[in-house]
């Protein structure tokens, strides 16, 4: 069937005008690939939203743990998330909030990562996020960044990246992020740490870490941020008017 774009961005179809649906970047991959600062830079070079989906997993183990609920009660869990008051900051703020309390610092820790990572292997818990991480579609366009953005939650993203990087490199940018903070941490920890992630986040029933079969790969190893950026927005800059 003949689909056509005008200059409103509209497709017509059998004479009947339909809205495009709202662009998506969907930026995947295992943690410390870079993906966070590409989306983020992405997003404010688009003037498109950004979606953080990794921090909502942060956050739910976050407020878990102050409730007092276990790391594994999927059910309990699942029932928090439509409690949860979460507010992000726009643009280059990089702040996230949980109620009236700053939990920017708190989410970030290697430990906060790890028990994100446990409850993201948890079904319901992963259904519960869904619609709230599919809200974040809104106009002029969204750069979503996480583990399955490509492959569940928006399947018909407009361009699909798979950030990689090896887990040496990736324990490596980790560890100097922590010594430019001033924060001690040891190499061999780090990449332990790492691992065990992307292990748990590959090899989980529901979502695993894994590349759309229609997504561009990109090994950032041996590349800088400026090259990775400038190859993501090309990609886009390709599919939007
Ligand atoms: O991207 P991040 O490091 O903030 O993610 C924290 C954890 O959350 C990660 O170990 C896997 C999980 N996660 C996920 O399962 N699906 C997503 N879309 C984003 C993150």
């Amino acid at each position: 069937m003949p689909v056509e774009s005008n200059s409103k961005n509209m497709h017509i179809l059998n004479n009947k005008t339909t809205p495009s649906p709202v662009p998506v970047l969907a930026i995947d991959g295992p943690g410390g690939a870079g993906k966070g600062t590409i989306s983020r830079l992405a997003a404010l070079k688009l003037g498109w939203h950004y979606l953080d989906s990794g921090a909502l997993y942060r956050i739910l183990a976050f407020a878990g743990t102050l409730h007092h609920i276990d790391l594994k009660d999927e059910i309990s869990l699942s029932k928090l998330v439509p409690a949860l008051n979460i507010r992000f900051g726009i643009g280059s703020d990089e702040s996230v909030w949980l109620d009236d309390q700053e939990v920017s610092d708190q989410i970030r820790t290697e430990r906060a990562g790890a028990a994100a990572s446990i409850v993201a292997a948890l079904p319901l818990v992963r259904e519960a996020l869904l619609q709230q991480q599919k809200a974040f579609r809104r106009a002029p366009g969204l750069v979503a960044d996480g583990r399955d953005m490509g492959t569940v939650v928006f399947p018909d993203a407009t361009v699909k990246v798979f950030l990689t990087a090896s887990a040496q490199e990736r324990a490596q940018r980790r560890y100097n992020q922590l010594i430019a903070k001033g924060i001690d941490g040891k190499l061999c920890d780090l990449l332990a740490d790492i691992q065990a992630r992307d292990e748990r986040d590959s090899n989980r029933s529901v979502a695993p870490l894994r590349p759309a079969a229609d997504a561009v790969l990109i090994d950032t190893s041996q590349m800088g941020i400026n090259e990775v950026l400038i190859t993501v927005l090309n990609l886009i800059n390709l599919q939007t008017p």
